[in-house]
């Protein structure tokens, strides 16, 4: 199959791209689509079928459920059974936007959606593009981000094109993706909504309106042994092919610990990549630096991490030395990611 790439700057001129991805979902195929978020790969929810070739495009185990993504705020009454008041009020405040939220899903939504969950996640998207195209398709749209499972989440139409080339028909390039990274997922249907995944719109922004809200004990430690609320958040993630090391402490003991084993590593021969703030760069004396942004940035820097990862790919790198960054609003989302793409390996500065 060859993968075509239609480029819209903007939604109303260039629209026949978008009218072509509609039809296309309307005929039961997958869609690769710009969110603000990261890029989706995005079938009509409601047709069991097209669903199934997201899963086989990504390489995706069945057991982990997709998001259905939705263009107006009416949309969600007939997918879900019931929708809890503090919803609509977070739908009034953060729709369109990187919120996504848990319900108990209605029959309309199959099972392959859900992975067989009695839940279904939903979200309104803010980027142009994807609002357009959810509107044009008709339905809603099922969408995991559009990279090969286990790898880094796309933030670019490039991204998706080296992993899904030749396996899907056609990618809507809507330029970088703003956030950078995946929605947060917030659990409706627990007795005190639970983020199972942090994002964009952070513990904080929530707790304001909720009053109470729950991180799930995975966020930033492994899943052993327990059943997993989002079961996505069980596989290795966000991997690239450096291995990743996270070094955590102080801000001048944390930039002499990865000075001294960027030092090591490279003896041995190996090539290192620093995933470092604006203030540290220029302490680094070795190996390829990448700067997230400032430490008072902390959205800046999410928006950053995807990207950086996979320049670590493109320049060879074996060894990614990252500094641990601290965990108040987008910085969870941050270090719940980098966590994941290291499996979990931090040392102590
Ligand atoms: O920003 C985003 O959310 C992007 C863009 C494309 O919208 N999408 C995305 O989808 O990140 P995906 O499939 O890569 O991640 C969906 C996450 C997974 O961790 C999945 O397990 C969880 O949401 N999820 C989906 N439905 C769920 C459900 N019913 N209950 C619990 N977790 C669910
Ligand atoms: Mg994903």
């Amino acid at each position: 199959m060859k993968t075509k790439v239609l480029k819209i700057s903007d939604v109303e001129s260039d629209c026949s791209a978008i009218l072509e991805a509609a039809r296309l979902i309307r005929d039961g195929e997958v869609v690769a689509f710009p969110t603000e978020t990261v890029y989706g790969l995005g079938a009509n929810a409601l047709d069991a079928s097209a669903v199934h070739k997201i899963f086989e495009a990504k390489g995706r185990p069945s057991d982990n459920p997709l998001i259905v993504h939705i263009s107006k705020r009416r949309d969600v009454d007939r997918l879900v059974r019931e929708l809890p008041p503090a919803a609509s009020t977070l739908m009034e405040r953060f729709w369109p936007g990187p919120l996504t939220m848990i319900f108990r899903k209605s029959h309309l939504i199959p099972d392959a959606v859900t992975a067989g969950l009695d839940t279904v996640a939903i979200r309104m998207p803010r980027h142009p593009v994807a609002l357009k195209f959810i509107e044009c398709s008709g339905v809603p749209i099922a969408a995991p981000s559009a990279n090969r499972s286990g790898h880094t989440s796309p933030t670019m139409a490039q991204h998706v094109l080296y992993d899904l080339d030749g396996r899907i028909p056609l990618i809507l390039d809507g330029g970088r993706c703003e956030v950078g990274l995946e929605s947060t997922v917030l659990d409706m249907t627990a007795e005190v909504p639970t983020i199972l995944r942090p994002g964009g719109i952070t513990y904080e922004m929530l707790k304001e309106i909720l009053g109470e809200v729950r991180v799930d004990a995975g966020t930033l430690k492994p899943i052993e042994g327990r059943p997993v609320k989002s079961p996505g958040m069980k596989y290795t993630h966000y991997a690239p092919h450096a291995q990743v090391l996270v070094v955590r402490g102080e801000l001048d003991k944390m930039v002499a610990r990865i000075n001294a084993m960027a030092e090591e590593y490279a003896k041995g021969g190996m090539k290192v990549g620093i995933l470092a703030t604006q203030e540290t760069k220029d302490y680094y004396k070795e190996g390829k630096v990448l700067v997230l942004g400032s430490r008072t940035q902390l959205a800046v820097m999410a928006s950053n991490l995807f990207w950086a990862l996979r320049q670590f790919d493109d320049m060879g790198v074996d060894i990614v030395l990252a500094e641990w960054i601290e965990t108040r609003n987008e910085g969870l989302a941050i270090m719940n990611r980098m966590l994941r793409a290291a499996a979990f390996r931090v040392i102590d500065a």
